[in-house]
């Protein structure tokens, strides 16, 4: 199965895409995640995406076209089926993946669009933390971890939160993915590939109609 996620900061893109990775057994490609890697290791590539992301602006389109293709070409990708998380952000994105999917002979199943009310947001971003071991994604009203300081599902005790989920970085991001969001859902929506899920529902009935959707 090929899926792209789709939702705006917040809506619920990665706690979703843990349960698809588990149920359909497809690769989590994060263009975010990739990005919080490479400024990690401090790369040359992570030094330039951390002046965008650190502002809450989007990182340019080539650097982005350019790590999703590399990654899209390997073996486990026309193995397993892949699951697109943050990307394609621009409608000229959107239009590079189409190429780079029709040159390697993959088609989209589907694209499953989070749809919430931005003004529910800033307080999921402010709440959220993140376990630094295995990624795991929580919320510490809605989400929390069953024993408080350890991880549900690796057992670490060492979690942390990102630095553009700051209210004023935050508002900048909700502002950009709302003005570019549109063109790309209608893209995808002439093909008849948008499936739309009410995120704003608990975790698990955003899972299980995710479910009812993919079969
Ligand atoms: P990225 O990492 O993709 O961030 P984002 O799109 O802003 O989305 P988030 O990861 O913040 O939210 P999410 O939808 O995954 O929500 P989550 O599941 O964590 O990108 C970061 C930056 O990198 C960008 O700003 C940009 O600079 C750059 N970048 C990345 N891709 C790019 C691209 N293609 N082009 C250019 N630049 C790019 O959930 C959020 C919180 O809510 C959690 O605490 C969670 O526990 C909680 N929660 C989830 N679901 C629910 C629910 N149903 N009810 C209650 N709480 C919930
Ligand atoms: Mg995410």
């Amino acid at each position: 199965m090929n899926l792209l996620i789709m939702g705006l900061p917040g809506a619920g893109k990665g706690t979703q895409a843990e349960t698809i990775v588990e149920t359909y057994g497809v690769q989590h490609i994060s263009t975010g995640d990739m990005f919080r890697a490479a400024m990690k290791n401090e790369t040359e590539m992570g030094k330039l995406a951390k002046s965008f992301i650190d502002k809450g602006e989007l990182v340019p389109d080539d650097v982005t076209n350019g790590i999703v293709k590399e990654r899209l070409a390997q073996d486990d990708i026309q193995a397993s089926g892949f699951l697109l998380d943050g990307f394609p952000r621009t409608i000229e994105q959107a239009e590079a993946l189409d190429a780079m999917l029709a040159d390697l002979g993959i088609k989209l199943d589907a694209v499953v669009n989070i749809d919430v009310d931005p003004s529910i947001l800033v307080e999921r971003l402010s709440g959220r933390f993140i376990c630094r071991t295995c990624g795991a994604t929580y919320h510490k009203v809605f989400n929390p971890t069953k024993i408080e300081g350890t991880c549900d599902k690796c057992g670490g005790h060492d979690f942390y939160q990102r630095e553009d989920d700051k209210p004023e970085t935050v508002k900048n991001r909700l502002d950009i993915n709302i003005k570019q969001g549109a063109p790309i859902l209608e893209h995808y929506g002439k093909l008849g590939l948008v499936k739309d899920v009410d995120g704003q529902q608990d975790i698990d009935k955003v899972s299980a109609a995710i479910k009812a959707i993919l079969g």
